[in-house]
């Protein structure tokens, strides 16, 4: 497939198969994260991958609960989210393996920190669609390891302590169909020619 049939195709998705995902696939979708795009040159930041279904669930409950969920507007119809369906528990949705896209917890020390790790994020969730491994951007990931207890995960897989996760990049096979391209709203690109 196009590159930007790809682009246009790929959508969040929120309902998975308990399948794992293989090992050989997660490594090449961090691979694409750690070839993002990067201020300054200096690949600034560092992946997790975590493929425990157990632990995936429990860090989804406090993401979950990280989340002020009476917003006024649905988010999705066909894949809803924790938004639009309250009995969801986890922010994760059951997903087989879990990215975690980390920076400096110091911001100023590097350059545009969170622009970084969600240019890394897209460009691992496009991999994935290319992988047939559906997939779902997932915030909060800072409030998420701020919760008591919550930073032990992270001294546990040995991540540099001044690191911490900004986004969450949920992967897995989807259960059910897969859903229609969303369309376009109308008025958001303006060519100005030369
Ligand atoms: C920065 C960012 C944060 C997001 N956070 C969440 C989230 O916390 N939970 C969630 O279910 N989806 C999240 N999403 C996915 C969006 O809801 C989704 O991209 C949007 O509804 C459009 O749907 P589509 O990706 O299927 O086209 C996030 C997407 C982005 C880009």
């Amino acid at each position: 497939m196009e590159l930007m049939d790809m682009i246009r195709n790929r959508r969040s998705i929120r309902k998975y198969l308990k399948q794992p995902v293989e090992r050989e696939k997660l490594d090449l979708i961090a691979e694409a994260g750690l070839f993002a795009p990067n201020p300054g040159g200096r690949q600034g930041t560092r992946i997790i991958m975590l493929d425990d279904p157990e632990t995936i669930e429990k860090i989804g409950v406090v993401n979950a609960d990280c989340e002020n969920r009476n917003w006024d507007a649905g988010v999705s119809k066909d894949q809803p989210s924790i938004i639009d369906d309250k009995s969801i528990r986890s922010g994760f949705y059951g997903c087989p393996a879990l990215a975690m896209v980390c920076i400096r917890r110091d911001k100023k020390t590097m350059v545009n920190p969170i622009g970084s790790a969600f240019v890394c994020a897209q460009n691992m969730v496009l991999e994935a669609y290319a992988l047939g491994v559906s997939s779902v951007i997932v915030g909060r990931a800072e409030a998420t390891f701020a919760r008591p207890g919550m930073r032990e995960y992270l001294d546990r897989w040995g991540l540099d302590p001044d690191y911490m996760p900004i986004v969450f990049v949920c992967l897995g096979y989807i259960d059910g169909p897969y859903p229609a391209v969303k369309t376009r709203n109308e008025g958001r690109y303006l060519y100005v020619g030369r």
